[in-house]
């Protein structure tokens, strides 16, 4: 199933629940009523735990609840190597959404992304000593494709992503950034549905495109760019990084009037 066609499932879901539960959702938080059937887990259905849903209760959606179906998802084998689920963390209106791949080690044993050795590159580049001025205490939002680690930091295979990505879908609709970064291949060709690798993607905007009841369709700029662990490896790419940060300064600039008064102030 595509990312969209997960999209339009967790919508369907959503809508069936408005519907339910009296009409058209003017006011989730004020609804009272059943959570939309989820659907069972490999295994789920004889032992007594609520399976994980995959779309909102219909009660509304929140980060938080994200982050508990997150916590008790086994939808794909990767629950089973992990310590903590790493459901992203950020600001609740961010400027930008950064999404990665998946956990590292560290980010399992701590339950927070990009806290490795890429995490603090990762930081090191949304910063760029205040030229950029980005940062997950102030004004991102940093998340991954999938919440539990791969073995062996291996990259996570296609029926894993599938399981995965409607809880991103999901932040993604809650965080509403105005920009997108996608860091490395498994993010940019997730978010985009292409079956381009990165070294083609990086550096043009595309857009990412999802629908929601409170916004109807919506569109969020996406900039793929290489993966901080990338960079570790391959010094070379520093260069290009730098041109596609300069380019999310510049967008972000033109989107958003507050982070225009920072940029001007900051010349490159
Ligand atoms: N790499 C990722 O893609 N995500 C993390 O959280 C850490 C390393």
């Amino acid at each position: 199933m595509t990312v969209e066609n997960k999209d339009s499932a967790a919508r369907f879901l959503d809508l069936t629940a408005d519907y339910l539960a009296g009409g058209y959702r003017r006011n989730r938080e004020d609804r009272a009523g059943s959570p939309p059937p989820a659907e069972p887990a490999p295994g789920e259905g004889t032992n007594t735990a609520p399976p994980s849903p995959i779309a909102p209760a219909a009660g509304g959606d929140s980060l938080e609840s994200v982050a508990a179906d997150v916590a008790r998802c086994e939808r794909c084998g990767l629950c089973g190597g992990r310590t903590n689920t790493v459901p992203g963390e950020g600001v609740p209106r961010p400027l930008v959404m950064v999404i990665g791949e998946g956990p590292g080690a560290d980010e399992d044993a701590t339950g927070r992304p990009f806290v490795g050795r890429a995490g603090q590159l990762l930081d090191r580049m949304l910063d760029s000593r205040g030229r950029i001025g980005l940062s997950r205490n102030v004004n991102c939002y940093i998340a991954n494709v999938v919440k539990c680690r791969p073995p062996g930091n291996r990259n996570p295979q296609p029926d894993e992503i599938a399981a995965c990505v409607p809880f991103l879908i999901r932040q993604i609709k809650l965080l509403h950034p105005r920009i997108i970064l996608a860091a490395g291949n498994t993010a940019a060709k997730t978010l985009l549905e292409s079956t381009e690798g990165i070294t083609r993607l990086r550096g043009r905007f595309a857009e990412f495109t999802g629908t929601s009841l409170t916004r109807g369709e919506f569109s969020i700029p996406l900039l793929p760019t290489f993966h901080p662990s990338a960079l570790l490896r391959d010094e070379s790419l520093k260069a290009p990084v730098w041109e596609d940060l300069k380019q999310l300064r510049a967008k972000l600039a033109a989107l958003d009037e507050d982070y225009a008064a920072l940029a001007a102030g900051r010349p490159l």
